[in-house]
């Protein structure tokens, strides 16, 4: 939990820049580590790691109060294959987690910034898709969706151009995961669903 995560943080400022020993914040670090980018309210996080006790979940978000409520819960539930971290996710993917440390990465309506002038501060782009493959593992997948149609189209394109991704079947969730944005835009807006493996 967040916690615990800070009390065993890195020990000297040098730790600070380089990758960190992530999965060794998990009680059993050899179990697989799936990450929520932008895990927001946490509904598809705790749904899915109470779910599966044998796979570590970290959530990375930068908002604190989302995190400490999703911590609460975590608690509440007796969840302890859950981690948190508050913080930027691209720089989290691009510095702190060790290479080839994830074998699943969700991204869940990552926030669409719709104005042209603003697009810049979009999460994807190639940059990130360099640190998604350098912290996957082999064969490790990466699930996207996103309601803005403009974003789903660039999204599709910079992960078809990169042949280091190769497209598989949609990551759908069940009615128990879907998350609160999710949930918010069913029946309203079409969800653009992409997920890729590392290839
Ligand atoms: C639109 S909400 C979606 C939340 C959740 N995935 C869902 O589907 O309900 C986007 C979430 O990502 C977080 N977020 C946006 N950009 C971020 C960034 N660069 N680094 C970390 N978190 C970010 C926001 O704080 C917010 O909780």
């Amino acid at each position: 939990m967040i916690a615990g995560s800070l009390r065993r943080g890195p020990g000297t400022p040098a730790d600070w820049l380089g990758p960190l020993p992530v999965r060794d914040w998990f009680d059993d670090p050899s179990r697989p580590l799936e990450i929520d980018v932008g895990c927001g309210k946490g509904r598809f996080l705790l749904a899915r790691a109470g779910k599966n006790p044998d796979v570590n979940f970290l959530g990375i978000d930068r908002m604190l109060r989302r995190i400490r409520k999703i911590d609460n819960r975590a608690r509440r539930l007796d969840l302890n294959n859950i981690r948190l971290v508050r913080m930027e996710a691209y720089y989290a993917v691009t510095y702190w987690i060790p290479a080839g440390a994830v074998r699943t990465y969700y991204v869940f309506f990552p926030d669409p910034w719709p104005k042209a002038r603003h697009e810049r501060h979009r999460l994807f782009n190639p940059l990130f898709l360099d640190a998604l493959h350098r912290t996957l593992e082999p064969g490790g997948a990466v699930h996207v969706a996103t309601d803005h149609a403009p974003y789903f189209e660039q999204l599709s394109e910079i992960f078809a151009d990169d042949a280091r991704f190769s497209a598989i079947e949609p990551f759908v969730p069940g009615e128990d995961e879907q998350t609160d944005f999710e949930r918010y835009y069913i029946g309203q807006k079409t969800i653009g669903r992409l997920s890729v493996r590392k290839a």
